[in-house]
């Protein structure tokens, strides 16, 4: 998903290329959210203009354009004050090229220039009302309309704040948006705003800021739109309503200030730990080295102040130490995450869970009719993987859902549904989505996420956050094993008071309290693995085959080899081999099979010798000693014994190793695959 960075510094030396380099080092910070291409907009040399570079590609080619053009001493002069944009796009409309590149502009002159990540659905309505008024498109994008859409309104109302103007041009947008927009007619200011796209804002001082609040202005406002269909030169200036805030700005004690502005957390850690998480259809603007915050409307739940909150990451945790990629990295942390998701909440030596972020809804959850968990993706899979497990400790239906097709069902919820919604980023538009639905309908909402402050963590009524740490690769790793985790500790947490599954409850704790050993000894086996990904690269498919607790395996091992090796991959579920999967088998098809020693092992070992027995070859992953399972294939993988509901953290890293390694062969982009985003924040 694309990604927007800006840079304000205020009565702080800067030059143009130290802005620069800040710019460009947060877009680095971005590329993980997937794009494909990129921007910037500084001021000119001589403070009279706005200059810009985009390109196609990765940042890097974006840095070497800006070293060609924006090199010499004016570049390298300090400026006590400016303002710098930046972006990564994802295309969404208008296929990626320079023309289509952020930041648009809002005429030749450059005069406003905006970064904007999401949809503006009425986009076509805004672009005929400024076509009717002589406004020229230079791009296929809905963010243009943005841009000329302010300086329409800077036209028409001259003694509009830049606050203001940008205030009213988002009264008119519909759809999705995070935005930061500078002006050559504002120096020194920026704007920003978002509704459904994540932005935050950082603030770093010389001295500790006077404040833990910046309190939020609020306007009335008739949410009047322009009327496309006035007549464009009708002279008589539509007046639009204005929000009257009780004072222009709050302010900040500190002189010397910079502010970063950014769609996530990890472009901005490595300058400062204070942040503000902007809430949809707040307005952040920045003049003269003060910081406000404006809502046009204020509703009765509304805060009086967004809360400066201490970023708890630290750099070295978006940085890929002695790994090749992020996502190696990941891969490998996961003994590590898996811990720090239980870490103050299972307490091994009195075999009791304590989850504080739903602790006081657990009552009204066990009262409920059913269990609705919701995701999309490999977050879908963690719901998958767990679902057989609450179904037994809860005692309670339980549903899993995409949440994509949940909502094309219009699914009926009730007020005594409970609905989790599982999700990395936090963001991802079609969890949120359906999160919306099941709260408009009184539902119970838990959110399951791994980013503090986002959109989801904020709309749930309660929730567990599964602190894998920040997780840069696109393909989801730690966070898929650490939801898993998660899920687990709630269905223990759910029958604590159940006698009956005492004995079954301390014999997962127990497990729960081996596994980070057991990961490590399964990451040992990743040289194995390579070698086995030499056998299966050059393929055009790869079958992936369980049942049980194991088939949530098959389908994240095969969408962890789609995404990133482009090959394709299926997970199916071995008891429907024979209804048809079975025809796809034989002497050349690779197939990895899934079979462990547990409930459904005869069930697994019946398809393993329909496979064999159609010539196919299939690798398999099997307990440790377990020879009779062995002796099917040369090429199996060997992992340690744990309680059955936990096998799928355990299977499912050799399917990461596995996927990272073809995907290394086959000179994939392991951290950026082409096409997809870390967060899917459009639906
Ligand atoms: C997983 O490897 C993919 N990147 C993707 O399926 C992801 O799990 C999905 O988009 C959901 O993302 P979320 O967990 O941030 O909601």
């Amino acid at each position: 998903m694309c990604g927007i960075f800006a840079y304000l510094n205020y009565l702080t030396p800067k030059s143009r290329q130290e802005v620069l380099d800040l710019l460009v080092t947060g877009l680095k910070r971005l590329e993980y959210r997937g794009y494909d291409s990129t921007g910037v907009a500084i001021d000119s040399p001589d403070n009279k203009n706005i200059v810009m570079v985009k390109r196609t590609g990765k940042v890097k080619v974006l840095e070497e354009a800006i070293q060609e053009h924006f090199s010499g001493g004016e570049y390298s002069e300090p400026v006590l004050t400016h303002i710098g944009i930046a972006h990564t796009r994802w295309a969404t409309h208008g296929v990626p090229c320079e023309r289509n590149s952020h930041p648009h502009r809002s005429d030749e002159g450059n005069g406003f220039v905006v970064v904007h990540n999401g949809i503006i659905t009425n986009y076509n309505d805004v672009k005929t009302f400024l076509s009717k008024r002589g406004y020229e498109f230079e791009s296929d994008t809905d963010t243009e309309v943005f841009a000329k859409l302010v300086h329409h309104l800077w036209k028409t109302h001259p003694t509009y704040s830049f606050r203001e103007l940008v205030e009213q041009a988002i009264l008119q947008v519909e759809g999705a948006f995070a935005i930061a927009v500078k002006s050559k007619h504002f120096p020194g200011e920026c704007v920003a705003s978002r509704r459904s796209s994540p932005l935050l804002v950082g603030i770093k001082t010389k001295t500790r800021l006077a404040t833990d609040h910046i309190p939020i202005l609020y306007g009335k406002a008739d949410d009047k739109k322009l009327n496309p269909d006035q007549d464009a030169d009708s002279g008589k200036q539509q007046v639009l309503p204005r929000s009257e805030s009780t004072s222009e700005f709050m302010p900040l004690e500190e002189k010397e200030v910079e502010y970063f502005f950014a769609s996530d957390a990890s472009a901005v850690i490595e300058h400062t730990n204070r942040v503000i998480y902007l809430e949809d259809d707040d307005v952040a603007a920045v003049r003269d080295g003060t910081l406000s915050i404006h809502r046009l409307k204020k509703s009765l739940d509304d805060p009086h102040a967004r809360e400066i909150t201490t970023l708890k990451m630290e750099i070295q945790q978006i940085m890929k130490g002695n790994y090749d990629y992020f996502m190696q990295k990941e891969i490998f942390e996961q003994p590590d995450s898996v811990v720090n998701t239980m870490r103050g909440r299972v307490r091994f030596d009195g075999n009791a869970i304590v989850l504080g972020g739903i602790k006081d809804y657990i009552p009204e959850i066990k009262r409920c009719r059913r269990l609705m968990l919701i995701g999309c993706g490999t977050s879908y899979h963690s719901a998958v993987a767990t679902r057989q497990l609450l179904e037994e400790l809860t005692e309670l239906p339980v549903m899993v859902e995409l949440a994509s097709d949940f909502l094309d069902r219009n699914t009926p919820i009730f007020r005594d549904d409970v609905c989790f919604f599982i999700s990395q980023s936090g963001e991802t538009a079609d969890t949120l989505m359906a999160l919306r639905y099941c709260k408009q309908r009184g539902a119970l909402i838990v959110g399951i996420t791994n980013t503090v402050g986002s959109s989801i963590c904020r709309e749930s009524h309660c929730g567990v956050h599964i602190n894998a740490g920040p997780e840069i690769g696109v393909a989801s790793t730690k966070a898929y094993t650490s939801q898993f985790i998660s899920l687990v500790m709630f269905a223990l947490v759910m029958s604590e008071d159940r006698l009956s599954l005492q004995q079954r409850r301390l014999e997962i704790l127990q497990a729960l309290s081996k596994l980070a050993d057991q990961i490590r000894a399964v990451l040992k086996l990743d040289s194995k693995v390579q070698e086995l990904a030499k056998d299966l690269y050059q393929h055009k498919s790869l079958l992936i085959m369980g049942r049980g607790y194991n088939f949530a395996t098959c389908l994240e091992g095969a969408l962890k080899v789609k995404e990133l090796t482009y090959m394709h991959s299926e997970g199916i579920m071995a008891g429907e081999l024979k209804h048809g999967p079975l025809a796809l088998v034989d002497d050349s098809m690779p197939v990895l099979m899934i079979v462990l020693r547990d409930p459904v092992y005869v069930k697994c070992m019946n398809a393993l010798q329909q496979v064999t027995s159609r010539k196919g070859c299939p690798i398999i992953i099997c307990e440790e000693g377990d020879e009779e399972t062995q002796a099917f294939s040369s090429r199996h993988l060997e992992i340690p014994r744990t309680v059955d509901c936990l096998q799928g953290i355990l299977t499912v890293i050799p399917m990461q190793l596995l996927s990272y390694h073809i995907a290394v062969l086959r000179g994939c982009d392991v951290d950026c695959p082409r096409n997809l985003a870390k967060s899917v924040t459009v639906e």
